[in-house]
């Protein structure tokens, strides 16, 4: 069993945030999720905090107790950071993906992105308009992702059509489940929506089952 956190932004595919735990709860994963305030709006927070393998749901008020900070106290994004195997952020939004690259950190999400260590895995799955995902901004924004985590050398020239082949080369703890091309919520056809939830739970056993065989007793 891994420890799985999934990082929920305000994309309109955090509906389908309670089929992604199911998912990876049912591949015996322990979850904990992380909601940015947008995601909020479209995720029910006391559903998915009843789902069977969710052992906490954060928010950014979380960060932030009542009361002020004591000495000693806990950091949530560094426990956060610390307690998962395997960081997966599913939707990420055009917002925390631009915050992502840029190394801002002005939410919960955003603060375990920048203190990640990424001896372990951190797996992105975008869902944007089509217009968004086009936008030579998004090639931008992963291109940096990209450079900040690359073993070797990043190729110059890449099409978004190649992202997760070019992620899978040349960065490799950072997994690009690219989106899919479909009738968007907003009712544009397009690339955009976000990959199919066993796209994303394959790309969680691709890294976690490995690690999982490691450890077993001989
Ligand atoms: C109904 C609705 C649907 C949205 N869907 C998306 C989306 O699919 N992808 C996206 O990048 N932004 C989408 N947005 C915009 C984001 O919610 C907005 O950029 C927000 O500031 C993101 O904040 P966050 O990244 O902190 O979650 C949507 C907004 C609304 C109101």
């Amino acid at each position: 069993m891994s420890r799985v956190l999934v990082g929920i932004t305000g994309s309109v595919a955090a509906i389908r945030a309670p089929e992604l735990v199911a998912s990876l709860g049912a591949a015996g994963h322990e979850i904990k999720l992380v909601l940015t305030e947008s995601a909020r709006y479209f995720v029910d927070l006391m559903n998915v905090s009843q789902m069977a393998a969710v052992v906490a749901v954060h928010q950014d008020a979380d960060e932030w107790p009542v009361g002020g900070y004591t000495r000693g106290d806990r950091v949530l994004h560094i426990d956060l950071r610390s307690w998962a195997d395997i960081l997966v952020v599913a939707p990420l939004d055009a917002h925390t993906l631009a915050k992502f690259a840029l190394g801002l950190s002005d939410n919960l999400l955003s603060c375990v992105f920048r203190a990640w260590d990424f001896d372990r895995p951190v797996v992105l799955a975008p869902a944007m308009n089509t217009r968004m995902w086009e936008s030579p901004v998004t090639r931008r924004h992963l291109a940096q992702l990209l450079e900040d985590r690359s073993l070797s050398a990043a190729p110059a020239c890449w099409t978004l059509a190649e992202v997760a082949e070019t992620f899978a080369c040349h960065a490799p703890s950072l997994v690009l489940v690219p989106p899919q091309s479909k009738k968007l919520a907003c009712g544009d056809v397009g690339m955009g929506a976000m990959a199919e939830i066993d796209s994303i739970t394959n790309a969680v056993w691709n890294w976690t089952q490995p690690l999982e065989d490691s450890a077993e007793p001989a």
